[in-house]
């Protein structure tokens, strides 16, 4: 079986990836075992590959940013200690990124740290989340304020279950995928290029080979920096104006496409500090990045003042100024912690008159 080892100075794990559902016979196996599924991936699948598990302990698990909580972990720790689970456990979770948010916490701290298997089901899980040992959920109003390290023992890719995803996320996931295979450099990123109809078909056999491709990239920065403070930096390309552009629109903007226009425009910004040509621009915005977009921004209004007020409320800022990751010519990454607040107004209007009326 195909597989990538990922190490980690909590543990060594391994990501696996599967073209049959078979694997999911021997998660049933395991002595102890508990699947946590995502409930809408259990409405969805429960005559198709989940009958694999049927007859297993499984919890449905409800899904909503608003349920990425304390008390749904609290009502997680109620059902497990409910089901008898004792230190030996092992949970496997099955679902998106909120799934393994909130279970991730739950394995994390369950017995200070139990067995944790993930089986993803969205593009961004699979492509992105899945690695980085990251568990987070959200308290009152703030975003992904609290959370561990922890990553699960073992990662499954089954990409069929991407068939039934609707198009809001699994465009939203494009966003993050187009993202790694930039910052993979010239080869990865004329691979997206030229994958991107079959992606966008969800051609399971493609799509196996793509979010491979992600993970390694993903690997490759997050090497040697798992606690987030060098290299693994660059990682945030396209979220430092995206990230402001989804609480700017109130979230109108889901988190992939926000990232896709946050490296629109980071690109914008290259090319007047003479780090990318107009070429490279170009060719990235309408090459891969329009193509990923699949929605037009006439309605959309970008409020430069609010972006540039979210921007700096970045939890990831340290200098005075505001902080952006770029990609140039070479497709090194570069980050800077002094853009100004006129360059940052620029780039957004820059984006608008070129790109926010175009039938994206
Ligand atoms: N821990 C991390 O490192 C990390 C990294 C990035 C994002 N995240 C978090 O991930 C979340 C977003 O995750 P996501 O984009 O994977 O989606 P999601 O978990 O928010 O799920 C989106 C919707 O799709 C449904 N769904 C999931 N899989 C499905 C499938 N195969 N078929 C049909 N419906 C399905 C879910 O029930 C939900 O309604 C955010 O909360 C974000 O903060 C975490
Ligand atoms: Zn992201």
């Amino acid at each position: 079986m195909n597989s990538i080892l990922i190490s980690s100075r909590i543990h060594d794990y391994s990501v696996y990836f599967v073209e049959d559902s078979d694997f999911l016979l021997n998660l049933g196996d395991i002595p102890h075992s508990i699947f946590i599924v995502d409930s809408e991936v259990l409405k969805s699948h429960k005559s198709g590959s989940l009958r694999k598990i049927e007859g297993k302990d499984i919890i449905s698990l409800p899904i909503g940013e608003e349920l990425k909580n304390l008390e749904s972990v609290q009502r997680l720790y109620d059902k497990l200690m409910d089901s008898s689970a004792k230190r030996n456990i092992t949970i496997i979770t099955i679902g998106g990124g909120i799934a393994q948010d909130i279970t991730g916490y739950v394995a994390s701290t369950l017995y200070r740290g139990v067995n944790w298997i993930f089986v993803p089901t969205t593009l961004l899980a699979q492509a992105d989340s899945c690695i980085g040992s990251k568990t987070s959920l959200n308290y009152k109003n703030y975003k992904n304020l609290m959370g561990t390290f922890y990553p699960p023992q073992k990662i499954y890719i089954y990409t069929a279950f991407l068939s039934t995803q609707d198009d809001i996320n699994y465009f939203s996931g494009l966003g993050e995928v187009a993202k790694l295979h930039l910052m993979g450099g010239k080869e990865d990123t004329k691979a997206i290029q030229d994958a991107l109809p079959a992606v966008i078909a969800k051609d399971e056999k493609k799509l196996l080979s793509v979010v491979q491709r992600s993970l390694l990239i993903k690997k490759s920065y997050m090497e040697g920096d798992e606690f987030d403070t060098g290299r693994r930096n660059m990682l945030n390309f396209g979220h430092c104006f995206g990230h402001a552009i989804e609480s700017a629109t109130d979230f109108a903007v889901p988190h992939g496409r926000a990232v896709i226009i946050g490296m629109m425009m980071a690109n914008l910004i290259a090319v007047r500090k003479k780090l990318l040509s107009s070429d490279m621009e170009k060719y990235f915005a309408e090459r891969i990045l329009i193509p990923c977009l699949k929605v037009n921004f006439n309605g959309v209004q970008f409020d430069s003042e609010k972006i540039i007020d979210a921007m700096k409320k970045d939890k990831k800022r340290t200098g005075s100024g505001l902080a952006l990751v770029m990609i140039q010519n070479d497709y090194e990454m570069i980050r800077v912690n002094d853009l100004s607040e006129s360059e940052a107004a620029e780039a957004i209007s820059e984006f608008v008159l070129k790109y926010g009326r175009t039938r994206l």
